[in-house]
C-alpha cells in the first residue's frame, strides 16, 4: 500500500469515526475524548477552518505553514501551532496541564487512539505561553540558548517579531 493510499484510508477511517459518532453505534469511551477548546477562532467555524476540515486536513495546514516560515519567512497567525496550542490546551480543575502525549492532551486524544506519531513537542511547547508563569519550573527544557526558541514571539536569532 503506497503512502498516499496508506493517509486516505486513515482520513476515512477518521471521517467514518465522527460520522458514526452522533448514531452511537459505538459505546462512549471508545472514541477518542476531544478537549473542548477555549473559546473561537471565528464565529462562523469555531476553529480556523471549519471543524469537518481541520480534523482531516489539520496536518497539511500545520506543515505548510511551517514551510513558509521556515524557507520563506512569511508569518501569520492562522496556522501557527502555538496559537493551536494557546487556544485548544487548557488546564484541568486544579491547574495541571496534561503534558503531550497523555491522551488529555488536545493533541495526542486522537493520535494516541489512531496511532498517530509526531515529534513536534520535542521543539515546540505543548502548553501555552501563560502556563509557564504559573510553573516556570516545570518549563520544558531545550538545548541552551534556545530557551525560547518555540516561543512564538522570539525568533532563534533573538530578533523580536
Ligand atoms: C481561538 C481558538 C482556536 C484556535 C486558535 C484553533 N482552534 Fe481548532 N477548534 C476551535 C474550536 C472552537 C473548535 C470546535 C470544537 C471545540 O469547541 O473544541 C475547534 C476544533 C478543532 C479540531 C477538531 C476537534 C474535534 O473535536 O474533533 C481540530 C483537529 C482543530 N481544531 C485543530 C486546530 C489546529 C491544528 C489549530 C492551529 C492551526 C487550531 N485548531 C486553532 C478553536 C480554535
Ligand atoms: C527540531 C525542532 C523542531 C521540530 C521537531 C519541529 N519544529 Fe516547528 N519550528 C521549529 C523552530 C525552531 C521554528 C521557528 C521558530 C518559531 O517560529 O517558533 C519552527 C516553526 C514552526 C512553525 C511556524 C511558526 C508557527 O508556530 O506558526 C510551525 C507551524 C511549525 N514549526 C510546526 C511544526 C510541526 C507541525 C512539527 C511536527 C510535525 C514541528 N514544527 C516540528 C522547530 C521544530
Ligand atoms: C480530531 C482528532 C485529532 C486532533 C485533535 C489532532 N489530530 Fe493530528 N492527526 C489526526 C489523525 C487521524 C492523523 C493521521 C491522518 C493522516 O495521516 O491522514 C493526524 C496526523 C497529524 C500529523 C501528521 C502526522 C504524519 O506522520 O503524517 C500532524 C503533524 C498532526 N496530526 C498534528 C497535530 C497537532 C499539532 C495537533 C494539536 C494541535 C493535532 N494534530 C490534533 C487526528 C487529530
Amino acid at each position: 500500500m503506497s503512502v498516499g493510499q496508506h493517509k486516505r484510508k486513515l482520513k476515512l477511517l477518521l471521517a467514518g469515526l465522527f460520522l458514526t459518532l452522533p448514531l452511537g453505534l459505538f459505546a462512549a469511551g471508545d472514541l477518542p475524548q476531544v478537549p473542548k477548546a477555549k473559546a473561537k477562532a471565528t464565529a462562523e467555524y469555531g476553529c480556523v477552518n471549519p471543524v469537518s476540515d481541520m480534523r482531516k486536513n489539520h496536518m497539511e495546514y500545520l506543515l505548510h505553514q511551517r514551510d513558509e516560515t521556515m524557507h520563506k519567512g512569511i508569518r501569520t497567525k492562522k496556522y501557527s501551532l502555538a496559537e493551536c496550542v494557546e487556544c485548544h490546551v487548557s488546564a484541568d480543575d486544579n491547574g495541571k496541564y496534561a503534558k503531550f502525549g497523555e491522551s488529555k492532551h488536545f493533541c495526542s486524544s486522537c493520535h494516541n487512539y489512531a496511532a498517530v506519531t509526531i515529534d513536534c513537542f520535542q521543539c515546540h511547547n505543548d502548553k501555552p505561553e501563560s502556563a509557564y508563569q504559573s510553573e516556570s519550573s516545570n518549563r520544558q527544557s531545550l538545548p541552551e540558548g534556545h530557551e525560547k526558541f518555540a516561543s512564538n514571539d522570539v525568533l532563534p536569532s533573538g530578533d523580536s517579531k
